[in-house]
């Protein structure tokens, strides 16, 4: 079990681009690791394929995408045909690799198993896991989602840039925040010195009167 802030674990791994040293795989880009039930499914492929079309979104915020299931590297490689042409993708090379964890021992240590989801052989699944790794290889989220519900990789992507940018600024992203739109201080910064650091500031009246939603436009 990893928490958040904690260095996520170096694992070896069997790729579709072969064995990943996962930290030096990663060099000083951001990841994004994430799980899925099996090979040839309907809700993994459209997940898969929409990871296809974000590519250039996780490029342009300096991220690396890998996936993970517990099926093998030639089983991933032919899914991988599909993926592409449910995304629309004309290129021929597949954009991020699939992990092949077929003795589950990554997806253990990482606690992405989904007991309610089994194979033909009565074997637990992998459930629909993310986790954000930035480059000090620390762990920044961690979802996880059961094998019925596809993820909103939009969402992801919001996330990344709300990390991004509360990394360089002390402040933090509200409800269903969009890039470009206010954000607030963080509580940690003392009203002495807000003005200073955010001189475009709103306070919002509240009854308490304690003034804590400090409100700024986007750094
Ligand atoms: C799917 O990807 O469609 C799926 C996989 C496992 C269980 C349920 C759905």
């Amino acid at each position: 079990m990893v928490n958040l802030g904690e260095t996520f674990p170096n694992f070896l791994a069997k790729t579709t681009v072969g064995d990943i040293m996962f930290h030096e795989w990663l060099k000083d880009s951001w990841g994004i690791l994430f799980s899925h039930p099996a090979d040839f499914t309907p809700v993994c492929t459209t997940e898969l394929a929409r990871v296809v079309q974000l590519q250039p979104e996780f490029v342009k915020r300096n991220v690396k995408v890998i996936a993970l299931s517990c099926d093998s590297v030639e089983s991933h490689q032919k899914w991988c045909n599909d993926i592409k042409v449910y995304a629309g993708c004309s290129g021929d090379v597949f954009p991020y690799p699939i992990i092949a964890d077929e003795n589950r021992e990554l997806a253990t240590e990482l606690q992405m198993i989904d007991p309610d989801e089994k194979d033909a052989q009565g074997i637990p699944l992998t459930a629909r896991a993310v986790f954000i790794v930035d480059p000090n290889k620390k762990m920044r989220l961690s979802i996880l989602y059961p094998a019925t519900t596809g993820r909103n990789f939009d969402e992801i992507v919001r996330v990344v840039d709300s990390l991004q940018l509360c990394d360089k600024h002390k402040v933090a992203t509200p409800v269903d925040w969009k890039p470009g739109q206010d954000v607030m201080v963080q509580p940690s910064v003392p009203d002495t010195e807000v003005k200073k650091l955010f001189p475009s500031l709103t306070v919002v009246a509240l009854p308490s009167g304690k003034g804590y939603i400090r409100k700024t436009p986007q750094p």
